[in-house]
């Protein structure tokens, strides 16, 4: 069955990010001019994801905003001639049919993925966390969709990490079966970096096959006493099979302050209005500081 809908979580408190998220959800955080959420709808639906359910809470109400129509703003744009800027707002509206449903507390990733259950209707689907942000050169969901649909089974994305940064990551044992793939043997929840089985951590794009809901609704609170996406997906890997499919580069994790500066820096460079002019200033910056 074609993957045709997308969850993508984003209900979470964004406590690395304070004091920005105390006001403003972390996945409306800009990058440039653009919302950090708008790219991950964006990658799905070059994905052929024409679904999304989005995962809110409190307080997330400017992400609902940001991808509804907003008359008041259409007409003004429209009276002043700023019709670039008016085909671009009304774009971000149409680009998929997009629901909500709330997460009523933070009680976790696998909770909130659970919330999906009606709305996904026994399709495979895909899981987006809201504030990964991955490079739009990379085709990174399109091909754990295709190893989904060959293989008849759930996909998570995976990337060697720093050993020192594995515990703040879901730590995989892998069984490799070719350069990209492997089986996923086990998968524990930030791991003590001492007791860490690899560097192998699971980042946040999943394709998901419907027995996943099954396995989280028997998952018991665990790591931070919340319910752990990554602890049903250690259900659904002993009992059926999980794929980890790696990758290298292009990830950004807009929660954690440095990785948003660099996917910030990143964009900015490929832009045609302000890359040149941020290319000839960090020139001027690396000399001054002596940075190389
Ligand atoms: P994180 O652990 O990165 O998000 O969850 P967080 O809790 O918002 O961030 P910090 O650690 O406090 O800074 C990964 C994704 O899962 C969503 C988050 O919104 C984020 O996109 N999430 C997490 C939920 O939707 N609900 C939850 O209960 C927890």
């Amino acid at each position: 069955m074609d993957v045709r809908k997308a969850v993508i979580p984003a209900a979470g408190l964004g406590t690395r990010f304070l004091p920005a998220t105390k006001a403003v959800p972390k996945e409306m955080l800009p990058i440039v001019d653009t919302p950090a959420i708008q790219f991950v709808v964006e990658e799905a639906v070059r994905a052929g994801i024409t679904d999304v359910l989005i995962v809110t809470g409190r307080g997330k109400g400017p992400i609902e905003d940001h991808f509804d129509r907003s008359v008041e703003l259409e007409v003004f744009l429209e009276e002043k001639g700023k019709f670039d800027e008016l085909k671009q707002v009304v774009a971000i509206s149409d680009m998929a049919g997009i629901h909500y449903i709330r997460q009523k507390e933070a009680a976790g990733l696998g909770h909130a993925v659970s919330l999906a259950r009606d709305h996904v209707n026994g399709e495979p689907f895909a899981v987006l966390l809201g504030d990964d942000l991955i490079h739009p050169s990379v085709p990174l969901l399109e091909e754990m969709i295709g190893v989904s649909e060959e293989r008849e089974a759930s996909v998570i994305a995976a990337m060697k990490v720093p050993p020192e940064d594995i515990s703040l990551y879901g730590c995989i044992t892998p069984e490799v079966l070719d350069e990209q793939l492997s089986r996923v043997v086990r998968v524990v929840e930030k791991p003590p970096v001492a007791e860490a089985a690899s560097n192998l951590a699971a980042i946040g794009r999943y394709v998901f096959t419907p027995d996943i809901f099954d396995a989280i609704a028997r998952t018991e609170p665990g790591h931070g006493g919340e319910i752990q996406l990554t602890d049903a997906i250690n259900i659904v890997a002993q009992e059926t099979s999980v794929y980890a499919y790696s990758f290298e580069s292009g990830r950004y994790d807009v929660g954690n302050r440095l990785d948003y500066l660099k996917a910030m820096v990143t964009f900015a460079l490929e832009r045609d209005d302000v890359g040149p002019g941020l290319r000839s200033w960090l020139a001027e910056l690396a000399k001054r500081e002596r940075l190389v």
